[in-house]
C-alpha cells in the first residue's frame, strides 16, 4: 500500500482560499496560514491548481512559463515556505500540470509563429486544413466552434482542445516531450509529491483516429511513469480523464501508466442516484470498473472547479441531471452543471452527508473541493465555471476572513457557513464532515479492500461491503427497516460485518 491509498485530499484554489496581503487575491501565503486548518480536518494531501505565470484566461490552465510562480501567487520563496510547512505537518503537496497545452503567451509560442523552421517550429500542432481531425469532438462549447484557429503571423492554423488562447502542443516533436520530463523533474526535485496530469487524454492527434487516449499517448505515459518511478519512487500522478469506463482504466495500465485516475465515471452516477432516488446507477458502474492493478487508486470525489460534467452521460441521462440540477439555465456551463455542492443538494444536510459518506466508503481515495465541506454556496450569474470558485468563507462579515481588500469574485456568504461558525457549533456540517474523514482513517482497509456489491432488497438504498465493513446509503426520503439496519431519510450506516449476523441485509 503506498501513502495515496489511504490518503484524504483537499483542491485549494489559490486566488480563492486565503489572501495574504489585502489585494483580494488568494495566494501562497494565504495557503500556508491555513495548513494549519487542513491539519485540523485530518488533509494528507494538498492539491494547488497550476501556480505557474499565466496570462489567466483560463484561471492559470494557460500556463506562460512552466519553472516560474505566478506574482499574482507570491514567490518561488513562498512556494518553497508552503511545501516545508506542509511536510513539517506531515501534508504533501500536488499542484497541477497542464501539459497537452500552453498560453499563446509562451515563449515557445511566441517563437513557433515567428520562426517556423527555427529550434520551436515544430513545438505545437500546425496545420494547413482546418478541418483535419474531424473526429475530434469541442470541449468548450460555449466558447468554441472549431478546434483550430488562423495564426496571422505564421499564416497557418494551429490545433487547441481547449479555448483559442491555448494551443496545443505537438507531442510528436521529440523535444517537447524532453521539456516536459525537465518540467517534472524541476519541481520534483523542489520537493513537491505528485502531480494532476491536466487533460491528459488529449496529448497526440492522429488522422481517422481522432485525439483521445491514442496508442501514443499510453506509450509517453509509461516512459514518465518509468522517469518518475526511477527517480521519484514516493511521487504520485493523477490522471485527469473523462472517459468512458473502459478507456479510463486504460490510464492506468497494468500498473505502469499513472498511479492514480479521478473516477469520471462514477462521479455523475452519485448525483444522479440522489436525483432518481434509487441506487441503480451506482450499481450498474461499479460494475462495469474491474478492479484496479496492483498500487494503484482511484480518486474519489463529488465535485472540482470544472462543471458538473455530463460529456460522457448518456441523452438521458444528461437530461434527467439538467432537469434535476439545473433548473436555472444559467447553471449549465459546457456539457454540465457548474454549481457546488450544498446548492445542488438544495442544502438538504442530510443528502450532503449521505454524498460525503459515500465520499469516504466508495474504493478510491477521498477528494474534497475546498469550501464543500462547510456547505458553500455557489453564484451562478458568473462567467465561465467562476460560480463554484469563490471565495472561502473563514468568518462571517465582510470579506469573509478571505481578504481585507476587494475580491475579484463575490463572496457568497450566508448564515452559519463559515469555518468560524462552525468549528464552534459541534452539529455543525464541518464538525460531521470531519468526523467522517476521521471514521475513514479508523478504517484503513477502506483504501485497499474490493468493493462487492450487496442486494439490499430496497431499490433506494445502496449496499456494499470493503473489508469487514457493510456500507448502507439510503437514497429516498423514506425510513427503511432492513432488519438489523434501520436508515432515515438519506440516512447511512458503516457496520462491522460482525454486527450483523444472520440479519436480512
Ligand atoms: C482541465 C481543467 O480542469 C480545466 O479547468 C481547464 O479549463 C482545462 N483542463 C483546460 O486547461
Amino acid at each position: 500500500m503506498s501513502w495515496f491509498h489511504n490518503a484524504i485530499f483537499y483542491q485549494a484554489l489559490l486566488h480563492a482560499f486565503n489572501d495574504s496581503n489585502g489585494d483580494g487575491m488568494g495566494d501562497l501565503r494565504g495557503v500556508t496560514d491555513k495548513l494549519d486548518y487542513l491539519e485540523w480536518l485530518g488533509v494528507d494531501c494538498l492539491w494547488l491548481p497550476p501556480m505557474f505565470d499565466s496570462p489567466m484566461r483560463d484561471d492559470g490552465y494557460d500556463i506562460a512559463d512552466y519553472r516560474s510562480i505566478n506574482p499574482r501567487y507570491g514567490t518561488m520563496a513562498d512556494f518553497e515556505e508552503l511545501l516545508e510547512q506542509a511536510h513539517a505537518r506531515g501534508i504533501r503537496v500536488i499542484t497541477d500540470l497542464a501539459l497537452n497545452h500552453t498560453s499563446d503567451q509562451h515563449y515557445w509560442f511566441q517563437e513557433s509563429r515567428r520562426d517556423p523552421a527555427g529550434p520551436y517550429g515544430d513545438y505545437y500542432v500546425w496545420g494547413d486544413d482546418p478541418t483535419r481531425y474531424p473526429e475530434i469532438r469541442i470541449i468548450f462549447t460555449d466558447y468554441e466552434i472549431s478546434n483550430w484557429a488562423w495564426d496571422e503571423e505564421r499564416g497557418q492554423y494551429y490545433f487547441h482542445r481547449f479555448y483559442t488562447h491555448q494551443p496545443d502542443l505537438n507531442y510528436d516533436c521529440p523535444a517537447v516531450q524532453t521539456e516536459i520530463f525537465d518540467i517534472v523533474r524541476f519541481w520534483m526535485d523542489k520537493g513537491l509529491d505528485g502531480f494532476r496530469l491536466d487533460a491528459i487524454p488529449y496529448l497526440f492527434e492522429r488522422d481517422g483516429q481522432g485525439g483521445e487516449s491514442l496508442p501514443e499517448t499510453f506509450a509517453f505515459l509509461e516512459r514518465l511513469r518509468a522517469m518518475v518511478n526511477a527517480e521519484y519512487p514516493e511521487a504520485m500522478m493523477i490522471a485527469e480523464a473523462n472517459q468512458p469506463p473502459r478507456e479510463t482504466m486504460e490510464y492506468f495500465g497494468s500498473g505502469n501508466r499513472v498511479h492514480m485516475v479521478f473516477n469520471f465515471p462514477v462521479m455523475p452516477k452519485i448525483f444522479e442516484a440522489v436525483a432518481t432516488g434509487s441506487a441503480e446507477p451506482l450499481y450498474d458502474i461499479l460494475d462495469e470498473l474491474p478492479p484496479l492493478p496492483a498500487d494503484c487508486q482511484w480518486g474519489t470525489f463529488l465535485r472540482n472547479h470544472d462543471e458538473l460534467t455530463l460529456e460522457m452521460a448518456s441523452p438521458a441521462a444528461r437530461t434527467r441531471m439538467y432537469d434535476a440540477y439545473a433548473k436555472d439555465p444559467r447553471a449549465k456551463a459546457n456539457v454540465g452543471i457548474a454549481r457546488r455542492l450544498a446548492p445542488l443538494m438544495e442544502g438538504d444536510r442530510r443528502k450532503i452527508e449521505l454524498l460525503f459518506s459515500l465520499l469516504m466508503t466508495l474504493p478510491g481515495a477521498p477528494f474534497i473541493y475546498y469550501g464543500d465541506e462547510i456547505g458553500m454556496g455557489d453564484d451562478v450569474s458568473l462567467p465561465d465555471r467562476y460560480a463554484v470558485r469563490t471565495p472561502m468563507q473563514w468568518e462571517p462579515g465582510p470579506g469573509a476572513g478571505f481578504s481585507t481588500g476587494e475580491t475579484r469574485w463575490p463572496i457568497v456568504g450566508g448564515e452559519g457557513t463559515s469555518v468560524a461558525e462552525q468549528q464552534l457549533d459541534d452539529a455543525s456540517l464541518l464538525m460531521t464532515v470531519r468526523g467522517l474523514i476521521a471514521q475513514r482513517k479508523a478504517h484503513p482497509e477502506l483504501g485497499t479492500a474490493p468493493y462487492e456489491a450487496v442486494e439490499t432488497g430496497v431499490e433506494g438504498v445502496f449496499g456494499f461491503q470493503r473489508g469487514d465493513l457493510l456500507c448502507l446509503h439510503n437514497f429516498t426520503d423514506a425510513d427503511v427497516d432492513l432488519g438489523p439496519v434501520e436508515l432515515g431519510p438519506y440516512g447511512y450506516a458503516w457496520v462491522p460485518i460482525e454486527e450483523i449476523g444472520d440479519g436480512a441485509v
